[in-house]
């Protein structure tokens, strides 16, 4: 299927772009919230598109808002009452995109970690930092943590996304929604790793966002999407190793391959890695599912 180079929806007003998604206004309380086929590695957004990778991380997510019903903002994947959709522009749209409510985003990454890894893992190989606050010494790269942490970050307007301590984050949100955040953050962790085990698959770390819709808190953006986590098959995970995961991890060591100073522009990717990575993306669809990425196309059509 065509990739989306830009989500572009003529019909709505546009109200923002993230790296990878394009935002439409409804009306005054709904999104259309549109998954393009765009693809980032360290941050800067690589030239090529991958197909289909839109659909992946929306029909995952949709798995997820559907298993662990908990309040979010998902509202719909009909667009038919949507005005002004033209028929070309639906075809795009379908398995992409979500109708959901317009929140308020509290500006912190409610990131959970099970295990110890990325930057975290290299927070604590440099003597701490705000991820290993409640880390006990010895752990080794990969280890299963004694529990679940939640270690937030700042959502940073540009560049790379900034671990904030326990302390820093209670000021930024107060006591209250700090001490909300972080139980339904693990709570939701806890949920998806037990869901995860029943696939073969480890969910070593995981991002979460959540917003207010007036006064109700919601978990909104993608959820626990090969974006958003850390995903590890069981059989492949030895502490004391790299594990190779379900995320870019591929697309990375290809970029890693290259002399490129991770500053953009990034290098092309030459076509058999585009149709790699897509491949992966699919195969994660169907991993952490457990459902064909082929049917949820075609019951989107
Ligand atoms: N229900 C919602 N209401 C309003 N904004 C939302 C909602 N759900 C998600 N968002 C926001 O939509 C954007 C999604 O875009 P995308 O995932 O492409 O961004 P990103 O690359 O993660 O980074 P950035 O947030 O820095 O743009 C995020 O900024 C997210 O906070
Ligand atoms: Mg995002």
């Amino acid at each position: 299927m065509k990739p989306l180079p830009s989500g572009d929806v003529p019909a709505l007003p546009h109200i923002g772009s993230g790296k990878v998604r394009e935002i439409y206004e409804v009306d005054s309380d709904r999104l259309l919230f549109v998954a393009t086929d765009r693809i980032s590695a360290y941050d800067v957004i690589l030239g090529q598109l991958i197909p289909d990778k839109g659909r992946v991380l929306t029909g995952v997510s949709l798995h997820f808002f559907d298993l662990l019903d908990t309040p979010n903002h998902l509202l719909t994947t009909d667009l038919s009452d949507i005005p002004g959709l033209s028929g070309p522009e639906l075809a795009e749209l379908r398995g992409r995109a979500m109708v959901v409510r317009r929140a308020t985003v509290i500006p912190v990454e409610c990131v959970v970690r099970g295990y110890l890894y990325g930057s975290s893992w290299r927070e604590y190989q440099d003597g701490g930092g705000p991820t290993t606050e409640h880390l006990p010494p010895g752990l080794k790269l990969a280890d299963r943590l004694p529990e679940p942490i939640f270690t937030p970050a700042t959502k940073a307007q540009t560049g790379h996304d900034e671990n904030i301590t326990e302390a820093r984050t209670r000021e930024m949100l107060g006591d209250g929604l700090y001490e909300e955040l972080r139980k339904r953050s693990i709570d939701i962790y806890l949920r998806a790793s037990e869901y995860a085990a029943t696939r073969g698959v480890i969910l070593a770390d995981t991002k979460f966002e959540f917003g207010f819709a007036g006064d109700e808190l919601l978990l909104i953006d993608e959820v626990l999407t090969p974006d958003s986590s850390r995903y590890w098959p069981a059989d492949e995970w030895v502490p004391g190793q790299e594990i190779p995961s379900f995320d870019k991890q591929y697309v990375r060591d290809w970029l890693d391959s290259t002399d490129w100073d991770r500053s953009p522009p990034p290098p092309d990717l030459p076509a058999e890695i585009v149709e790699g990575t897509r491949s992966r993306y699919v195969e994660a669809y169907d991993r952490i599912t457990g459902r064909s990425f082929e049917d949820y196309v075609a019951a989107t059509r």
